[in-house]
């Protein structure tokens, strides 16, 4: 069925849907920072938690969207006609929805509230309901039910609010839902329903439980009485889409002060009958709320319980998020795409704040954060605000350990990280790649090469050799940190953690001397590699920041600094004057990791030793120039009709898995990805790269290349992906994040049309809502029937903004300098041949907007003169590139406007 799309309706991200019921696995998230996480779909199905202990509603992953009946619900009974649900979640009104359009339904959302309307076409009764998480620090979801009589008779209604309060964790939906019912104790509050269970049901560890859950509710009178237990509710043999406490108007309710215990408890609150004319209306507030300790609900009633404080509630969660997103805004020739941006910048948020648990379809993981996702969140995050970012960062390098492997369990809190005690021993081999991309970002931005300096620890637990051996002397009362020999914390530079994690990756390789799979990399579904799994994709993203590190190193012998002390056993990693290290060599580089790996495996000597940062970038750059010179040599694959594509992988029993094979074509995006991004590929490798991309895995239903082609039979040799059909999730879908990092490469290396091809490609798909079928935002990935999957909670929106800030809008940090390089094209500028972004730098807020009168296309145009905050800035040379020095930069004042003129290129 075609369907009409979300419309915009300002500058703001707002936009309304009309029907949205008529899509499937539609949810909005509504979240604040206090803990509320919330999600709501068309019918006010999803649910509202704090954490996996503490969900206040039934979870729901993307598949209960449609089957659930827990959900939200308000109830109105009008006078001669069936039991009708402003959120539609009625079996009547279900039934009927099918076979006709029984109620006008719309959606208009904004950052971050969601408002249905809905019309009982035969009274006339109207129903606004609002849902949003106010941006204070209450746990708690707020819902506004605004009843008008739209039609020309008087309406005599009963209003009954019914939300089932499921008040425990998520892991007692299968781990004795009925036990844990029996722990409830149900309190009718004069304003509504409480539960405090007196335990925390988990076996083994029983705790004693402090929450409460709430649901309140207030209107133009108190309520009249309450049903709080779902039995009693929904009557023998009743369900809660016809419920008997509804359908059977006489229903006895409960008054307040009843207290029950031992039952699934239900926020049921009956209002008194009101008499509506017509034009008339009244107005429910409804408070979703988990309260910790001495929360009281009375609070929660001060501060939210009328519709005054409702509305101020709502303008300061709007103005919040607008605030927050607005510190990055793109201005281009397309309003739906800036708008649309909007979403995009939201969802680094999101994830900061959920990890890739809490909404429909991420139905796991328990909170935290992964490692990798945190690091790439930041980058976006770094683009966005700024201040504590470097600190954050630097917490985050507490999670290394000694082995270059990390910690894999990471608390809500920067450099909150746990010993792993249900004994995961597991290693992303891409791991200590990211931290690199992230910190070189935020040194880029601030120019903070002291950051580089800065002295921290390392993680440690029982896990050594990464995860392929155990340290028996480890305890847990030893505590996760790294300590000496003579029980001293073990502290080394941010500049060292980076050396380990790029050293230990390079000496960990397998048969091809390419770096070891271990237990995936990225692709978190090639996760049966072992024992001789490699990466060459990531074996190349390893390549390109050594010679970051290198590079880094020299800039810091710059500095006058000329030495930098490091850990002693990281010596034989290195070729310097009185020894070799032979990198061609497998059994060389094993034998060299092996050694640091029984140094480290326990507690350390500790002693560093001054090497000369001249020697390490001399050192660093060589592996780089070896694993390039040896990635081209070794894992460039011809193709038969010409041009060809790097292998990607080699399979746990070392075989090749990329090429031409009798009946099938096998290539993967990653493995084309980071070689394009970080140089390894030359000029005419990219040409070929592109090509065959465009040939083997573009596929227009989806929006742009998928991550690999159908390799015809499910392999147990690589991971489970290849058990998932093709075309979904890792296995060939349209994974956004490594298809924007694809864009991002084809930029970084001068094919702007093409790298914005892929950008626009996404978008295009993924704001269509009759193919994508999900509100503005990317979707983690696109499946084979264009539909947009597990939106919100993905990495590709980080790299999205970074690339559009980056490389298309060519604003970029250069060690602290700020680099205009602009990539648009004719299409990016506006009727007024203007593009604008409003970023923040060096503690600015800037306006920079780029003048392209002649709308010249890229390549046709060069950066011609500056203004800055109106007054021309005299720079010695203006090319493609302008450089504008920090010192400059530091003296505009807070708010500053740079106006950039294109001029063509032979003027
Ligand atoms: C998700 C995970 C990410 C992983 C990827 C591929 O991607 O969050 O860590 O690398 O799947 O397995 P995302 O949607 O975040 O881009």
């Amino acid at each position: 069925m075609n369907i009409n799309d979300w419309v915009f309706e300002d500058p703001h991200g707002t936009f309304s849907l009309s029907n949205p019921q008529a899509a499937s696995y539609l949810y909005f998230p509504l979240i604040n920072e206090a803990g509320m996480m919330a999600s709501v779909s068309p019918y006010l199905n999803g649910d509202a938690k704090a954490d996996q202990e503490s969900f206040l509603l039934l979870p729901v992953s993307a598949e209960d969207l449609h089957n659930s009946r827990s959900g939200r619900n308000f109830w109105v009974l009008i006078d001669g006609e069936t039991p009708w649900s402003v959120t539609g979640n009625s079996a009547g009104q279900i039934a009927a929805s099918l076979t006709r359009n029984q109620d006008d339904v719309s959606l208009r959302a904004g950052l971050l509230w969601h408002t249905l309307t809905r019309r009982h076409l035969a009274s006339g009764l109207e129903a606004v309901v609002t849902n949003f998480v106010p941006a204070t620090e209450d746990c708690v979801e707020l819902m506004q039910v605004k009843l008008r009589n739209t039609g020309d008779r008087s309406l005599r209604l009963t209003p009954t609010a019914a939300i089932p309060i499921f008040g425990r964790s998520a892991d007692n939906v299968r781990d004795h839902r009925h036990v844990t019912s029996l722990l409830q104790q149900i309190t009718c509050h004069p304003a509504g329903v409480l539960v405090r269970p007196t335990l925390i049901f988990a076996e083994g560890e029983h705790r004693i439980n402090t929450r409460t859950y709430a649901i309140l509710g207030t209107g133009p009178e108190a309520p009249v009485g309450f049903f709080p237990v779902v039995e009693d509710f929904i009557g023998e043999g009743g369900t809660l889409d016809w419920p008997s406490g509804v359908v059977n108007k006489h229903a006895v309710t409960c008054p307040a002060g009843t207290r029950l215990e031992g039952f699934e408890a239900m926020g049921g609150i009956r209002f008194a009958d009101v008499v509506l004319q017509p034009g008339e209306d009244r107005i429910y507030i409804l408070m979703l709320g988990i309260l910790d300790g001495e929360d009281t609900p009375e609070a929660l009633l001060n501060r939210y319980g009328s519709p005054k404080m409702f509305e101020a509630a709502l303008t300061e969660s709007q103005s919040f998020w607008r605030d927050k997103l607005d510190t990055l805004r793109f201005e281009t020739a397309n309003p739906r795409f800036n708008n649309w941006l909007r979403w995009v910048g939201l969802q680094p948020i999101l994830r900061k704040w959920m990890g890739n648990s809490f909404l429909p379809y991420h139905d796991y993981g328990r909170g935290g954060r992964g490692w990798r996702d945190l690091w790439q969140d930041s980058l976006a995050i770094l683009l966005m605000e700024e201040g504590s970012v470097g600190e954050t960062l630097y917490a985050h390098f507490g999670g290394v350990r000694l082995d270059g492997s990390n910690a894999t369990i990471i608390g809500a809190n920067p450099g909150d990280f746990k010993a792993d005690r249900n004994n995961i021993a597991r290693v992303w081999m891409d791991h200590g790649a990211w931290p690199l991309l992230t910190t070189k970002l935020y040194l880029d931005h601030t120019g903070d090469l002291e950051f580089l300096l800065r002295e921290q620890v390392y993680f440690k637990d029982q896990h050594s050799h990464r995860c392929m051996a155990v340290d028996e002397h480890w305890l847990e009362e030893q505590g996760t940190l790294q300590r000496t020999i003579v029980g001293d914390v073990y502290q080394g530079t941010i500049l060292e953690h980076l050396l380990i994690q790029h050293l230990t990756a390079f000496f960990n390789v397998g048969p091809h001397n390419m770096i070891l799979l271990e237990d995936a990399d990225w692709n978190d579904a090639l996760d049966m590699g072992r024992p001789d799994g490699e990466s060459v994709a990531f074996t190349a993203l390893y390549a390109g920041n050594l010679r970051v590190l290198g590079e880094l190193c020299l800039v810091l012998d710059g500095t006058g600094m000329k030495e930098t002390e490091l850990f002693e056993a990281l010596l034989p990693f290195f070729s310097f004057a009185d020894q070799k290290q032979d990198n061609a060599s497998v059994q060389d580089k094993r034998q060299r990791l092996d050694r640091y790996f029984e140094a480290v495996r326990h507690r350390v000597a500790g002693e560093k030793v001054p090497v000369k940062l001249t020697s390490l970038a001399k050192d660093l750059m060589e592996k780089a120039d070896w694993l390039t010179n040896e990635l081209r040599r070794a894992q460039w694959l011809s193709s038969s009709s010409g041009g060809g594509w790097f292998n990607g992988y080699y399979d746990a029993a070392g075989e090749r898995i990329e090429g031409e094979f009798v009946d099938t074509v096998r290539m993967t995006l990653a493995g084309q990805v980071f070689t394009t991004m970080c140089g390894i590929a030359n000029q005419e490798q990219v040409e070929s790269i592109v090509r065959s991309v465009d040939k083997h895995l573009y596929d227009s239903e989806v929006g742009g290349p998928r991550l690999n082609t159908d390799f015809g039979e499910p392999s147990s040799k690589l991971g489970r992906m290849f058990g998932f059909a093709h075309g979904h999730k890792e296995n060939g879908a349209m994974f956004s994040h490594m298809a924007v990092m694809y864009a991002n490469a084809l930029y970084k290396r001068g094919r702007v049309r093409e790298g914005w091809d892929v950008l626009e490609g996404i978008y295009k798909h993924v704001q269509d809502f009759n193919q994508c079928r999900i509100y503005p935002g990317i979707p983690e990935y696109v499946n084979p029937r264009g539909r947009g999957m597990y939106p919100y909670l993905t990495g590709s929106a980080a790299w999205f903004l970074m690339t559009l800030l980056n490389e298309v809008f060519g604003i970029r940090g250069e060690l602290g300098d700020l680099l205009l390089d602009p990539r648009l094209l004719a299409c990016h500028f506006d009727g007024d041949g203007k593009a604008t972004v409003k970023t923040r730098y060096a503690g600015k807020s800037l306006e920079i907007i780029y003048h392209n009168v002649d709308r010249l296309d890229f390549g046709d145009y060069r950066i011609g003169r500056l203004e800055v905050n109106l007054q021309a800035l005299k720079l010695s040379e203006y090319d493609q590139g302008t450089i504008i020095p920090r010192e400059q930069i530091d003296k505009w004042p807070p708010t500053t406007q740079v106006d950039v003129h294109l001029v063509p290129v032979s003027g």
